[in-house]
């Protein structure tokens, strides 16, 4: 099974597509997001730390995420969507460290390209699961039944924090800076792929697709 990275500002789609990886291809999804997120609900030291400096848009030290990321490599298994991670440089030579001492390769980094204007609009009308995660949006992804998610039947139905204009230009800010120089060490190292994000989901999923079908180890 393919380990592949999806790259993308806030709000590229990410998550949406991380999602219809694991269900169509049995991927394993690994978004450091969420994995702070529910670092936060669980009362640890850590959780408190992260708390306020994701609330704000910046990005999490790299030895928290890292170690986050090579926890989860340690239990074995294959087939990773990296979901959120790599965001640094650092990060991104972590992974091949962490990777090849598991006896893993890297087989795709799939960039979503999309514009920022799309992007505010995206996230200022996103909800997801508390139950499931399954991520929702109140034009283009709306549930059947207001207030109840299709998925699993649940109505905890939330809204992120850090999903507001001032936090989202502070995370454009923080991707910019320092995750966008990743699409050139990437390209420079033969593993990147861009799909249009700005599509419809369905076809976004087709394009990442294709992309997987012709990846070493898909
Ligand atoms: P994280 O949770 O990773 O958030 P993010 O990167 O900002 O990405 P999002 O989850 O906001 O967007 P997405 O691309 O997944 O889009 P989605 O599919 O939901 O990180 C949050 C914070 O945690 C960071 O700011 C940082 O503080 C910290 N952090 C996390 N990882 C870190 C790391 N490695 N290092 C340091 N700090 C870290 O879609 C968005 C909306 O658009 C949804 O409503 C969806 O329905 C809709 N949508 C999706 N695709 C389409 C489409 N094609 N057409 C129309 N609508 C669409």
């Amino acid at each position: 099974m393919p380990n592949i990275i999806l790259l993308g500002p806030p709000g590229a789609g990410k998550g949406t597509q991380a999602r219809r990886l694991v269900e169509d291809r049995g991927l394993v999804q690994l978004s450091t997001g969420d994995m702070l997120r529910a670092a936060q609900t669980s009362g640890t030291e850590m959780g408190r730390k992260v708390a306020a400096v994701m609330a704000a848009g910046q990005l999490v030290t790299d030895d928290i995420v890292i170690g986050l990321i090579g926890e989860k490599l340690a239990e074995g298994g294959s087939g990773f969507i990296f979901d959120g991670f790599p965001r640094t440089l650092a990060q991104a030579d972590a992974l091949g460290d962490l990777l090849a001492r598991a006896g893993q390769t890297l087989d795709a980094v799939i960039e979503m390209q999309v514009d920022d204007e799309a992007l505010v609009d995206r996230i200022s009308g996103r909800f997801t699961c508390g139950n499931c995660g399954e991520v929702y949006h109140d034009r283009t992804r709306p549930t059947s039944t207001p207030g109840v998610c299709d998925v699993c039947g649940s109505s905890d139905l939330r809204r992120r924090a850090d999903d507001n204009a001032e936090s989202l230009r502070q995370r454009l800010m923080e991707y910019y800076k320092k995750t966008a120089p990743l699409i050139g060490y990437y390209h420079h190292a033969g593993k990147l792929f861009s799909v249009d994000g700005l599509a419809e989901i369905e076809d976004v999923a087709k394009s990442v697709a294709r992309v997987l079908d012709g990846a070493k180890g898909a």
